[in-house]
């Protein structure tokens, strides 16, 4: 193939965020001209502090924000190029995104191979067994837990969600903030599987992160939310380069999350939030 053929199937976007605002309530405006690309086969970051409205993106495009009485009142959003901003979550499933929600939405009283099936339900085939013997390769540890899933620790959890996932043999998956709550080596292990799963599976990600250092490491491209917009993006060279991301993102893990707007404001968010 030649370099030019290389660059244009790099550069094909497989979700088109295009300038959307949201509002809850009908009067709550979260998102103010969010626009994000994300490339065929790669992994997308989304960063940004507490309350930027990052998970609000990821319920955008898997259509859950109508079940918080939340609604794109602008722009659109498109899958493979069909606009999917006014479908039902269980379309945008058999479309082929899935959602692995923030906290680890596991079912808590059925067992590791019953949440696997449940992410198998918009299928028909019979190759569900199959793919449960995939997962586990993926997640061996999973394997070897047959009690209820509400026994499984902070990160095991986190492997059964991002399992589940696959389950619905999914063209995208959106993950909202996978690191939360996990040990550092944890965080590396779930990390590595996603990086894992991306190349082998070719699956799409965009992976929403509070976690800036690893999410970069992850990520072909990142995108940096705060209060509703975007005010950075670039590839991860770029980013991981850029001196402001540097001082506020992979600063040495300082309570205060500095901001790039300047610390009064920072400090009149906080005490809002
Ligand atoms: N259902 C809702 N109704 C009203 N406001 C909401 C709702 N969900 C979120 N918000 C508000 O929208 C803003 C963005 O929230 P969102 O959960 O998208 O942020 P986030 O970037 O995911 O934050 P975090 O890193 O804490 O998860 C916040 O101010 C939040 O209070
Ligand atoms: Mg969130």
């Amino acid at each position: 193939m030649s370099q030019a053929a290389v660059q244009t199937q790099v550069a094909e976007p497989v979700l088109c965020i295009n300038n959307i605002e949201v509002v809850y309530d009908e009067v709550i405006q979260v998102l103010r001209g969010v626009s994000i690309d994300v490339p065929k086969g790669q992994i997308v970051t989304l960063l940004g502090p507490n309350g930027a409205g990052k998970s609000t993106t990821l319920k955008a495009i898997s259509g859950l924000l109508k079940s918080e009485d939340g609604e794109v009142t602008r722009g659109d959003i498109r899958f493979m190029g069909q606009r999917i901003d006014r479908q039902s979550p269980e379309a945008i499933v058999r479309d082929g995104i899935f959602q692995v929600m923030e906290g680890r939405r596991i079912v808590e009283d059925m067992t590791v191979i019953e949440n696997l099936k449940l992410g198998a339900y918009t299928r028909s085939d019979n190759e569900v067994a199959a793919d449960i013997e995939m997962v586990f390769e993926y997640f061996p540890r999973l394997k070897e837990r047959t009690g209820l899933a509400g026994y499984l620790s902070g990160g095991e959890q986190q492997m059964l969600a991002i399992g589940r996932a696959l389950m619905a043999r999914p063209k995208m998956i959106c993950l909202d903030e996978p690191s939360m709550g996990l040990s550092p080596l944890l965080v590396k292990e779930v990390f590595g599987i996603i990086e894992k799963i991306n190349k082998e599976q070719g699956i799409t990600m965009l992976l929403v992160e509070q976690n800036a250092n690893y999410a970069l490491k992850a990520a072909d491209y990142g995108y940096i939310m705060e209060s509703g917009k975007i005010v950075l993006d670039g590839t991860r060279e770029q980013l991981l380069n850029n001196e402001d991301v540097k001082e506020f993102y992979l600063g040495g893990g300082n309570e205060e999350r500095k901001s790039f707007k300047n610390l009064k404001s920072y400090k009149r968010r906080k005490r809002w939030l």
